[in-house]
């Protein structure tokens, strides 16, 4: 609190490798408790976030996921790498032409960085990039050559200052939620390297991306998923093999490449030392009807399986933070949220 004003803001960031659920779990947050602002960090058009709502499928790449909730300016941190036709697309689509706005200082994403990207052996052979550009754009960031959203003509209409605009709703005690994208062992720091992303992916990392300094940030949550997956090559030390995840029913593809996801079971090591990092004071646990479809569409804690209640204590165990948000199913209804009780 300073001056009598309570300010807050929350991180929400992937606990694996990407793909946990975060839309899903941003856009129940943001219908929960009304951010006046909704602000996407991470890398750039590499995300594909999915939220399912009102019996409609939206995949989003470079607006915040939580676009679905109608009241919340969206908005782009500098950090994030911005391909302008991406951009645009969604901003019509969405019909977000009065709320989508992007930081002047973001990077831009031409044509050039996607041909690099898919030409090399390195990025989309052996790293099995997304193909979309970010690796190669991030590297002209590094040598101050990439271009910026302030010298697209296109992208006039939307430019704004992020940090400013972020801080001054956080200074008036506005509810404002920044969003990560890909997941903590993505991270070019911290993550299965060479086998990463071209950027941290941890939460201080989307402050940074945004322009909020870590004193302002109350709370971060971590999104696991209860069977972690991976697109694109690297280490996965808790794998299973395609037949074993076909057995449990489990198939998924990936939002922006169509790849199939790599499958495996909870990894407590990593999700113990991705809390850590992430500095987490809550997680939220996507695709507990993956564990048990008797879980499927539960909305009380009193009516989950034990075998449900014994995996979620089993993550508080491995991650010593508390599980607030239990996802039961993709859409945006299917989820517990113990928020009121366990903080
Ligand atoms: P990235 O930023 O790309 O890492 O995306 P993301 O974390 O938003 O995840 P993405 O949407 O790519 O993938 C998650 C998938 O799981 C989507 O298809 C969601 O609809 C789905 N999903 C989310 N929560 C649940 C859940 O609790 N159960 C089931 N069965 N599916 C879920
Ligand atoms: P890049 O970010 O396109 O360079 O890809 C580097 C690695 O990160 C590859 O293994 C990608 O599959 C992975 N990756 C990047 N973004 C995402 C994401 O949003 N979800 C899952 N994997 C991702
Ligand atoms: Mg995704």
């Amino acid at each position: 609190m300073v001056g009598g004003v309570v300010m807050s803001a929350t991180v929400v960031v992937g606990g694996f490798w990407g793909d946990e659920g975060k839309g899903k779990i941003i856009s129940h947050i943001a219908h929960a408790d009304k951010p006046k602002i909704i602000v996407r960090g991470g890398v750039g058009p590499n995300a594909g976030h999915t939220v399912e709502f009102e019996g409609k499928k939206y995949g989003v790449r470079m607006l915040p996921s939580g676009f679905v909730y109608r009241e919340a300016r969206l908005l782009i941190g500098a950090g994030v790498l911005v391909n302008p036709e991406v951009f645009l697309n969604e901003v019509r689509t969405l019909k977000a032409e009065n709320r989508a706005r992007l930081d002047f200082r973001c990077a831009i994403i031409e044509e050039r960085h996607i041909d690099a990207d898919r030409s090399s052996e390195h990025l989309s052979g052996k790293i099995g990039s997304t193909g979309t550009g970010c690796g190669p754009a991030n590297a002209d960031r590094v040598m101050r050559t990439a271009k910026l959203a302030r010298d697209v003509v296109e992208l006039q209409p939307f430019l704004t200052d992020v940090p400013l605009d972020v801080n001054t709703a956080i200074d008036e005690g506005e509810f404002v939620l920044i969003e990560g994208t890909q997941g903590f062992a993505l991270s070019l720091y911290y993550g299965t390297y060479p086998y990463v992303t071209s950027k941290d992916t941890s939460a201080s990392q989307m402050a940074a991306d945004v322009g909020v300094g870590p004193t302002k940030i109350d709370e971060v949550v971590v999104v696991f998923k209860t069977f972690p997956t991976r697109v694109g090559a690297g280490p996965f030390p808790t794998e299973m093999s395609q037949e074993e995840a076909e057995n449990l029913g489990i198939i998924e593809y990936g939002t922006v490449t169509g790849r199939r996801r790599r499958i495996g079971y909870w990894d407590g090591e990593l999700a113990r030392y991705s809390a850590m990092v992430n500095g987490a004071t809550q997680v939220a646990l996507t695709g507990i009807d993956k564990l048990d479809r008797e879980c499927y569409g539960v909305r009380e804690w009193s009516r989950l399986t034990k075998k449900a209640k014994e995996f979620i204590e089993r993550v508080e165990d491995d991650t010593n933070v508390p599980v607030t948000l239990i996802s039961t199913g993709p859409s945006l209804e299917q989820i517990i949220d113990l928020r009121d009780e366990k903080l």
